[in-house]
């Protein structure tokens, strides 16, 4: 395997293009007049590419490996850099890195910017994965994390010893839907020379830029809106100069990481149809989420786009848009966990699953309690009831509003109201 000669690497994608999200949606990233005129691009599945001389194969080889020509199916083919062309554009970005999940987007990310003997701040309110990530794997290779108080915004500062070298944000947090000071943050990070990543997932390209607020890499688990349909596993990491392109793209690389051609082309067409779809995800949990505020056996709700989200207007000020995942608080019961398993067992409409983004809503209860080690976790609010979160589909609301209902009275009617309620 060759990646080419890295000085050979150059050239943005991303940055320049002036039209609408939407616009750039339908149109970049295919180009049906070089082939035969179909509109989207046919599948090209491979490992070997074959060259007619020496010359070419080895001039391939010393080539951008984002634009030059194809060498060897793990380094790219036609589909899966359309995915990373499309990304770079809707992030401003320099350039994307595809690989197989979300998760391997964290780890990629995360091995091209540290080193043995580094030190990563991570948010406390990560993707439990990422958790294990840096408290099994990254420790092993002498790379030590402090987990810190999402909430932290510029404190963050003081976080920060001489061989930190990471920051790594998620905003919302995974089940508990804080959010973080990015900007803040990432003038602390830029001014003490401590790079900065994101997972962006929740919000999407659509409704947070973070390139745009200075951070420097991007994650995305494209399993979740980009895909919508709950059928490809795919993640991504969009990086925000051409030096940062390199590092993840060779690391990547040199780890072996792929994204298969047909779930690149499968990805790419959920997200002709993205900002449609997460808008109607947008509307449909906003509704579902005001109509839980209204329930007495319901103590919060964690939706960041609601007035009574505590950090409401860090939202408003840096998104333009909130996506269908949120979660709540089932009241505590005297019954426990019976009471919880018949509410869970009665919906009709919501799975009971892992994952979110698709067209079908999703629930799932978990306990952060154990995992949560920064303040203010534990604290008395993370006692006051079943931790739920929701993935709101592309159903009618009503009818999803109707489940939940049903379901309730159906716990209710089984094992009497919760106190308080
Ligand atoms: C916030 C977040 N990031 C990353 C991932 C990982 O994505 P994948 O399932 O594609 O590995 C998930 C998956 O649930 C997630 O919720």
């Amino acid at each position: 395997m060759n990646t080419g000669d890295p000085s050979a690497i150059g050239g943005s994608e991303g940055t320049a293009d002036p039209r609408g999200l939407g616009t750039r949606l339908a149109h970049t990233a295919r180009e049906p007049f070089a082939n035969r005129g179909f509109v989207n691009t046919p599948i090209h599945r491979g490992s070997t590419v074959l060259f007619r001389t020496l010359d070419e194969l080895e001039g391939a080889m010393q080539v951008n490996t984002r634009t030059g020509p194809y060498t060897y199916g793990l380094i790219g083919n036609p589909n899966s850099r359309e995915l990373e062309r499309m990304l770079a554009s809707l992030d401003g970005a320099a350039g994307a890195v595809v690989v197989e999940s979300g998760l391997a987007a964290v780890s990629v990310a995360l091995l091209a910017a540290l080193k043995s003997g580094d030190h990563l701040l991570m948010t406390d309110s990560c993707y439990g994965p990422t958790r294990y990530l840096c408290t099994h794997v990254l420790a092993q290779l002498g790379v030590e994390t402090t987990f810190y108080d999402p909430r932290a915004g510029a404190a963050i500062e003081a976080l920060i010893r001489p061989n930190t070298r990471v920051v790594f944000l998620e905003s919302p947090g995974s089940l508990t839907f804080e959010i973080q000071d990015v900007p803040a943050i990432a003038r602390v990070c830029r001014a003490r020379g401590v790079t900065t990543i994101i997972d962006n997932t929740w919000a999407t390209p659509l409704f947070f830029r973070p390139i745009e607020h200075g951070v420097d890499l991007v994650v995305h688990a494209l399993t979740k809106y980009q895909s919508g349909n709950s059928d490809i596993l795919l993640g991504a990491v969009s990086c925000a100069d051409d030096a940062w392109w390199r590092r993840v793209k060779t690391t990547a690389e040199a780890h072996g990481h792929y994204a298969h051609p047909d779930d690149c082309a499968t990805c790419l067409r959920g997200m002709r149809s993205l900002e449609v779809r997460v808008k109607r995800h947008e509307a449909s949990a906003l509704e579902v989420a005001r109509w839980l505020e209204t329930r007495t056996e319901i103590v919060r709700v964690l939706h960041p786009a609601l007035p009574s989200h505590p950090d409401h207007a860090l939202w408003k000020r840096d998104f333009t848009g909130s996506t269908g995942l949120f979660g709540c608080v089932l009241r505590a019961h005297p019954s426990g966990r019976a009471y919880k398993k018949a509410f869970l067992e009665s919906l009709r409409l919501f799975g009971m699953g892992f994952s979110w983004g698709g067209f079908e809503s999703l629930v799932v209860a978990s306990d952060v309690r154990a995992s949560r080690i920064a303040p203010p976790f534990p604290d008395a609010a993370s006692n006051e009831g079943t931790l739920l979160r929701l993935s709101i589909g592309l159903e009618d609301p009503r009818d999803l509003i109707a489940d939940v209902s049903g379901a309730l009275a159906t716990a209710v009617a089984r094992f009497g109201a919760a106190g308080g309620a």
